[in-house]
């Protein structure tokens, strides 16, 4: 049996030859570098507009904006004056920070952005320059273990986010007075409610919570409860990686709708009122 050091491995991989993996192992990095580039962008940019993100008449709220907070902080800037800060920008800080310590997103952009590695069995170009590497043992990464108070968080969020679904069931005809209605907004709520909580459920912190630091799952009622909701909510992590990139694309679709609609761009077609 051989055994492998930090520095063997390094050495091994340093050593790969170029190109001796001749499948289309680069489409996944790429892929996720240019859909979670675009990602990025778009929020960033939405986060700072501050604007266009709710739709009174059709009880749409955007998902980078909600839950609507009863207060506001403002700065006085140089130049500018004063000023208040969107409340996306601390309102996104739980689902990015559980989503960029998520064990798929860590693994996703160690490959596509810092090429560390870049797949399995692929060399790596910078290796050899590269400061040798701590994994998440050391200062800046290590701090990527606080994931599982980041899905207490976001747990909550699915709950908020579910209040915004039935909301978006409430739809004001022309004179102002709501009815229970459902719009193409609706659907879309929906769609993406479900695909967040397959997504947050389906989190390796959450199936340790609810199946881990047990030695029986048979020996009482309890565990054995514990055992068959861990092989459900298995099958939501067996394909975590899928639930990953399907949220967070219909993240994104659900914020671009409410701020055309509510720019006037596109209108909010109603399907039943
Ligand atoms: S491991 Fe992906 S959300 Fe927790």
């Amino acid at each position: 049996m051989p055994s492998y050091t930090a520095e063997s491995r390094e050495e091994g991989r340093a050593r790969l030859p170029i190109g001796a993996r001749t499948d289309n192992w680069w489409t996944a990095p790429l892929s996720f570098a240019i859909v979670f580039g675009l990602f990025v962008v778009y929020v960033t940019y939405r986060m700072f507009e501050n604007a266009h993100y709710e739709v009174h008449a059709s009880g749409l709220l955007s998902p980078l904006y909600s839950p609507l907070l009863p207060f506001k902080f403002e700065v006085n800037l140089p130049l500018l004056g004063q000023k208040m800060i969107s409340p996306a920008i601390y309102i996104l800080i739980v689902p990015m920070s559980f989503r960029m310590s998520c064990y798929y997103y860590r693994k996703a952009y160690y490959r596509a952005l810092f090429q560390d590695p870049l797949a399995c069995g692929v060399a790596e170009p910078m290796a050899k320059s590269r400061m040798r590497y701590t994994g998440e043992r050391a200062l800046p990464f290590v701090a990527l273990n606080f994931h599982r108070y980041a899905f207490y968080a976001a747990a909550i969020f699915i709950f908020i986010l579910g209040y915004d679904v039935l909301l978006a069931f409430r739809i004001e005809d022309a004179s102002g007075v709501p009815h229970f209605g459902i719009g193409v907004g609706t659907l879309i709520f929906i769609v993406n409610w479900v695909l967040l909580t397959g997504y947050t459920f389906g989190c390796h912190s959450w199936r340790h919570l609810i199946g881990g630091g047990t030695d029986c799952y048979s020996c009482t009622a309890i565990s054995r409860t514990r055992y068959g909701l861990w092989q459900k909510f298995s099958l939501l992590n067996s394909k975590h990686a899928q639930w990953a990139w399907l949220s967070m694309i219909s993240v994104g679709i659900a914020d671009l709708y409410v701020n055309l609609v509510s720019r006037g761009t596109i209108p909010d077609l109603h399907i039943l009122f």
